[in-house]
């Protein structure tokens, strides 16, 4: 499974390649907002940063501005990827542009359902929002775990991209659903890498190694 990194903020990313585990990035109009930033340099930004899918959003609603902006947006550099909201004009929207060569992350995924149609609108990312799920009372990690099935079932090329991950839990959970990407933010990640037992062990080892002149 990839990991992306679910964020705009660039000392995070930074931080995350530095480590040598981020694969790409998902942005979203809150996680731009956030940054106080113009959202073009931005992404053009990251797209420096990440050698790997930068996905960054399209706004309108209507199908004909849909594929106008996805045009813009894809052009802004090889790597990045358009997210289109999963609607009955972003399904237009998406067998357009992908026809074009334009890769799109469906974003906004809760059913298998909406997964299946975006995959065969051509969409190369379905993004399901697992915690957004789980906020609302349902199994989100299902939705992952179905649209996986379903995709490897019809041999569909879409990747499935698992989104709204609130903690480490929900990354290894991802995994075990078959996802083929892990998008997260960048708390998460940082949990990831810290185990309690790891520093007590470190400590100990630099402990036994204070007795011992070091090489
Ligand atoms: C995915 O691409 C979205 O940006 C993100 O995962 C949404 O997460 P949230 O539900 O925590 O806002």
């Amino acid at each position: 499974m990839r990991i992306f990194l679910d964020t705009a903020n660039i000392e995070d990313i930074r931080r995350g390649v530095a480590m040598g585990v981020v694969d790409g990035v998902t942005t979203n109009p809150s996680l731009v907002a956030k940054e106080g930033v113009e959202y073009r340099d931005r992404v053009l930004e990251i797209c420096e940063t990440v050698d790997g899918p930068i996905s960054a959003e399209c706004i309108s609603t209507e199908a004909d501005d849909l594929v106008a902006e996805a045009r813009r947006i894809a052009a802004w550099h090889p790597n990045v990827v358009v997210k289109i909201a999963m609607t009955e004009a972003g399904l237009q929207a998406i067998k357009r542009v992908s026809a074009e060569g334009i890769k799109v992350n469906t974003t906004l995924i809760f059913s298998a359902n909406q997964a299946l149609l975006a995959a065969r609108a051509g969409a190369t990312f379905v993004s399901p929002f697992v915690g957004r799920l789980n906020d609302a009372g349902q199994d989100g990690m299902e939705i992952v775990r179905e649209s996986v099935a379903v995709f490897e079932t019809y041999h569909l090329p879409t990747q499935v991209l698992a989104a709204s991950l609130r903690g480490p839990r929900d990354v290894t959970e991802a995994a075990l659903a078959g996802a083929h990407i892990a998008t997260i933010p960048p708390a998460v990640l940082y949990q990831m890498v810290q185990h309690p037992l790891t520093d007590t062990g470190i400590e100990r080892f630099l402990a036994d190694a204070s007795k011992y002149t070091p090489v």
